[in-house]
């Protein structure tokens, strides 16, 4: 029996009989269901090897299992960024500092002064970082770790979830388990992606698992942060278990040039005439926007030789543009495929 096709979640995975030939259904020789447990198998990873040798061969290039289960399921990262570096609104800096005061006097407030007394959840801190794309989330996740003096644990939705019933919920104890042993702060990157409202037909997620993360949010420990640019998607039940919620906004003016300022490396040679503030009256760009038009303005430059090979404001000028004209080609093209009321990114943006 051959198996034509790919292995993905949302495609049927072909399966032609050798006797018949038949494609995909059952026949005579394999049965609806028999094919229906191949599909599931084949799915799940299992391999079929000739003899015992052939196996134990293969074994030997593999990680032991807990192993590949943990880099699977998340990534330790050592933050880089720190709160210095990364440009915020008075508002959205008042969140992330109470966030940091809790922690730091986490003693004084559940114990002395009797907080845990009143409080069913465990003493962890849950925060919700709500914004557009490119406003600074996932850099400040990690500035928040750095701060903290802890790794950030990034969880990767793909591994978590898994078809066989209860190796999801395995997996999600693993990660919150593994976050409080390896004292990281956990991070849920596009968190839209698994707690999405319950119910909804187009969810990704099973409401089973959604229940058990959310369980396991309320019961964790130490710090939780999830990201997320569709807000609204994400399941009410998580809202009074937020702890702090941090809106990230688009940069005005002034942020905007302090962006080019941090983002633009030192060891970059510019020409007298970079003026950061015009840039930044002129286009409208998140940071993430900005670093993009700071590496295109620097290809300019780079193809250039000999003392001409500096990073002037024309290639700034020109690199922005470009950034202004790729942000509205996207935007264009997603409300061609998605309507108005799409659930595209941002058109759902309700932060
Ligand atoms: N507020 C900011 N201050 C300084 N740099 C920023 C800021 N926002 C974005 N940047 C720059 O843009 C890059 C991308 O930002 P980041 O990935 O944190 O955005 P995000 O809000 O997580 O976006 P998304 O919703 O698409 O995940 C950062 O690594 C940084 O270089
Ligand atoms: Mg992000």
């Amino acid at each position: 029996m051959s198996i034509v096709g790919e292995e993905e979640e949302d495609r049927e995975l072909l399966v032609k009989c050798p006797t018949c030939g038949r494609v995909s259904e059952g026949c005579e020789h394999i049965s609806g269901e028999d094919l229906a447990a191949l599909r599931r198998l084949i799915r799940a990873g299992v391999s079929v090897y000739e003899n015992e040798e052939a196996a134990e061969e293969e074994e030997l290039f593999e990680p032991s299992e807990d192993e590949s289960k943990g880099s699977e399921l998340y990534q330790i990262l050592q933050p880089r960024f720190t709160l210095d570096d990364v440009v915020l609104t008075e508002r959205t800096r008042e969140a992330i500092e109470d966030a940091l005061v809790e922690l730091r006097h986490k003693w004084l407030m559940f114990e002395a002064w009797g907080l845990s007394d009143v409080i069913r959840k465990g003493k962890g801190l849950s925060l919700l970082f709500a914004g557009p794309p490119g406003t600074g989330k996932t850099m400040t996740a990690e500035a928040l770790a750095h701060a903290m003096g802890k790794p950030l644990m990034v969880v990767n939705y793909a591994h978590l979830e898994n078809m066989w019933v209860g190796e999801t919920e395995k997996n999600i104890e693993r990660v919150f388990h593994n976050a409080w042993s390896e004292d990281a702060v956990l991070f849920f990157d596009e968190a839209d992606a698994v707690f999405h409202r319950r119910g909804q037909t187009a969810a990704p997620w099973a409401n089973r698992d959604v229940n058990v993360l959310l369980t396991r949010l309320e019961d964790f420990p130490g710090m939780v942060i999830l990201a997320t640019n569709l807000t609204k998607a994400l399941d009410r039940a998580l809202d009074r278990r937020i702890d702090i919620p941090v809106e990230f906004e688009m940069p005005d003016a002034a942020m905007r040039g302090e962006i080019y300022r941090k983002l633009m490396p030192r060891l970059a040679p510019l020409s007298g005439d970079v003026d950061f503030r015009e840039l930044a009256r002129k286009h409208r760009l998140s940071g993430g926007h900005i670093l993009n038009v700071i590496r295109q303005a620097m290809r300019y430059a780079a193809r250039r030789d000999g003392i001409r090979r500096i990073v002037t404001m024309e290639d700034l000028r020109a690199a922005a543009k470009r950034e202004v004209d790729k942000a509205q080609v996207l935007n264009r093209n997603h409300l061609e495929e998605e309507g108005e009321g799409g659930p595209g990114r941002r058109v759902a943006y309700h932060g």
